[in-house]
């Protein structure tokens, strides 16, 4: 039998993302647990931002945001940008992250993320506690080693990380694909030429591939190499338990 418990924050596993804000020169980073897909075509996301958060300001008078991914080696970053403020830390620095330009958008993206997303935010909603910014998004930017020859993009060989209930999670087995419920089998193949694979509709297109070089070549403008994994400065450990967000 079920137990009935008093409505929450609880819908889980969620994405928990790094959100840049700010210009490359002077930037902002926070955690953000709330946020997801809402629509395919324009491609727009959400992100709920309480308003007295740093990061609040940066973004609705800008007008524009970037969602990097996180890899399961950035997860104390993560943790730590979700605890912090920009109002008294400078979070790129602490964490040795490299804030590079980002397609479209004058927010800046994080080097050391593998994939961003640059937002263009279109409305602000106010909730209660948080603000949603409704976003469109107008670049995906991707690592070219998350790109399979056939130009697939790889996203499961970046680590995703998930979030739930207060926890941080790699992503366990893959359990199946979109569709395959309901898809047939095929016939043993004979000699034919192999077809390149379908796209699901709902991936978005327009990704573009991050080049190494490109990447590093943008970074150094800013400042020496990034190192891969975040508080390797500091050897932050892990500050507040379950804090509200
Ligand atoms: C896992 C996690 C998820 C979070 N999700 C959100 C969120 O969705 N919205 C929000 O306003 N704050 C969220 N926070 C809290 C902010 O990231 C945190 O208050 C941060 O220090 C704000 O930084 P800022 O003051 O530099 O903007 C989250 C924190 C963590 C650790």
């Amino acid at each position: 039998m079920k137990k009935q418990i008093s409505p929450g924050a609880l819908l889980s596993p969620v994405p928990a993302v790094l959100v840049s804000c700010g210009t490359v020169e002077k930037p902002n980073l926070l955690t953000i647990a709330w946020g997801g897909t809402v629509c395919t075509h324009p491609a727009m996301v959400s992100i709920s931002v309480r308003p007295e958060r740093f990061s609040y300001p940066l973004i609705k008078e800008s007008g524009e945001f970037v969602i990097n991914l996180p890899g399961e080696s950035m997860v104390k970053t993560l943790d730590f940008c979700g605890v912090k403020s920009g109002r008294n830390t400078d979070k790129f620095a602490v964490c040795g992250l490299t804030a590079v330009p980002a397609a479209g958008v004058s927010a800046p993206a994080v080097a050391e993320c593998p994939v961003s997303f640059s937002c263009k935010v279109k409305e602000v909603i106010p909730l209660g506690s948080h603000d949603m910014f409704l976003a469109e998004i107008v670049a995906i930017e991707a690592e070219e080693w998350l790109f399979e020859e056939s130009g697939r993009l790889a996203l499961e060989k970046m680590g995703m990380v998930a979030y739930a209930h207060g926890e941080y999670f790699s992503l366990g087995q893959k359990l199946g694909s979109f569709g395959y419920s309901v898809r047939k089998k095929k016939p043993a193949a004979k000699s034919a030429p192999a077809k390149p694979p379908k796209k699901p509709a709902d991936i978005p297109s327009g990704v573009q591939r991050r080049k190494n070089s490109e990447r590093s070549n943008s970074a150094k403008k800013k400042k020496s190499a990034p190192k891969k994994t975040g508080h390797k400065k500091t050897g932050v450990s892990h500050p507040v338990k379950g804090g509200s967000r």
